[in-house]
C-alpha cells in the first residue's frame, strides 16, 4: 500500500519522514507551485538530531486517481481548496483530515460523500528549518476515528502508522477528541502567537490571569458543546499544564505560521470558539482572534 500525503508543511513531511524510516513508500502529492521547484529528497531530521535524506514520489492532481489512502496534513484554511483538484480521486480512497482546528470536515463530507472520510489528531511537534528540511521536533500521540459510515471499515490502518509514528489509535470519538485538542490550541496558540514567546514561557507569571481567563472561556464553550462528557475545568487546566510542559521549547503552529508571513488557523480554533460561544462571552477569545486576524491582514498587504 503506498500512503498519499498531501500537504508538505512541517508535520506533513515529519510524518512523510516517519513512514519514509520505517520502509512505507509514500508519495507527496503537491500543489501547482511546487511543480517547477520541487526537490525530489526530503532532508529529514529526527528527534535525535540525525538527518537522514529520503525520496518521495512527487505526484500532482492529474494523478488523483492512483492515490490509495490520502493523509490531508494541509492547514485548515486550505483543504477544502485543495481537496477540490481532486476530482479524480477513486470513491473508495479513504481520507483522513489531520488538520488542526474545526468547520472544515463538514465541508469534505458533502464534497466526497461516497469516500470513507476519516479525522484524526496528533501531538507531534514539527518545524520546517527550510525547504524540503523538517525537524521532528517532539514525539506524540495520534488518534483516528470515522467521520462517516463507509469510515468505520478503516481500523486496519492504525497499525502500520503506528509503527511509523510511534503512538496511533482509534477512536469511535474522535469528535470529541477534536474538541479537547482545539481546545489547547484555543489557548496555547493565539497566546504565543500575539506574544511571540515559545509554549513554555506561558508558565511565567505574567501569564498566569490571561491564563486562568482564557482556559475559562475556552472550557465553558466546549464543555457546553460536549455535555455529560466534558472534562470539569480542572482537569482541563491539568491538561493543559501537561501540553505546556510536554512541548515548552515549540513555537505553536500558529505561532511559526505568523512568524513566517502565513495565514493562521485563527478562523478554525478561535473562531470556533467565537462560534459556538452564543450568547456566552469570551472577550479574551475575541481580543486575541482579533489581534491575529489584524496580523494576517497586515501579512495579507
Ligand atoms: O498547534 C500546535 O502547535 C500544537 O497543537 C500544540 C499542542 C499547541 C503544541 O505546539
Amino acid at each position: 500500500m503506498e500512503w498519499t500525503i498531501l500537504g508538505a508543511g512541517a508535520l506533513g513531511c515529519v510524518m512523510t519522514g516517519l513512514l519514509r524510516q520505517q520502509g512505507e513508500s509514500v508519495a507527496l502529492m503537491l500543489s501547482e507551485r511546487h511543480r517547477g521547484h520541487f526537490h525530489p529528497h526530503l532532508e529529514f531530521i529526527d528527534i535525535t538530531g540525525q538527518r537522514q535524506l529520503f525520496h518521495s514520489r512527487p505526484i500532482f492532481a492529474e494523478h488523483a486517481n492512483t492515490v490509495q489512502c490520502l493523509l490531508v496534513f494541509t492547514k485548515a484554511y486550505h483543504v477544502i481548496d485543495a481537496l477540490k483538484e481532486l476530482t479524480l480521486l477513486p470513491s473508495a480512497t479513504p481520507i483522513i483530515l489531520l488538520h488542526n482546528g474545526m468547520g472544515v470536515a463538514e465541508q469534505v463530507l458533502a464534497l466526497f460523500p461516497n469516500n470513507p472520510i476519516l479525522a484524526g489528531i496528533s501531538s507531534h511537534g514539527a518545524m520546517k528549518e527550510r525547504d524540503w528540511q523538517v525537524r521532528h521536533t517532539g514525539k506524540g500521540d495520534t488518534w483516528l476515528g470515522p467521520l462517516n459510515e463507509a469510515a468505520k471499515a478503516y481500523q486496519h490502518l492504525v497499525p502500520p502508522l503506528a509503527a511509523a509514528w510511534g503512538h496511533c489509535e482509534w477512536s469511535n470519538e474522535i469528535i470529541l477528541q477534536q474538541q479537547q485538542k482545539l481546545a489547547i490550541n484555543a489557548v496555547i496558540n493565539p497566546l504565543t502567537a500575539c506574544h511571540n514567546i515559545t509554549n513554555g514561557q506561558l508558565l511565567e507569571s505574567r501569564f498566569t490571569e490571561v491564563l486562568a481567563q482564557l482556559s475559562e472561556e475556552v472550557h465553558g464553550v466546549i464543555s457546553r458543546l460536549q455535555g455529560n462528557k466534558a472534562e470539569t475545568l480542572s482537569e482541563f487546566r491539568r491538561r493543559l499544564h501537561k501540553v505546556i510542559e510536554l512541548t515548552a521549547c515549540n513555537y505553536s503552529s500558529m505561532h511559526q505560521d505568523i512568524a513566517q508571513g502565513r495565514s493562521s488557523e485563527n478562523d478554525y480554533i478561535s473562531g470556533y470558539i467565537l462560534q459556538h460561544a452564543h450568547q456566552h462571552p469570551v472577550p479574551v477569545c475575541q481580543q486575541l482572534y482579533q489581534e491575529i486576524k489584524k496580523r494576517e491582514q497586515v501579512i495579507e498587504r
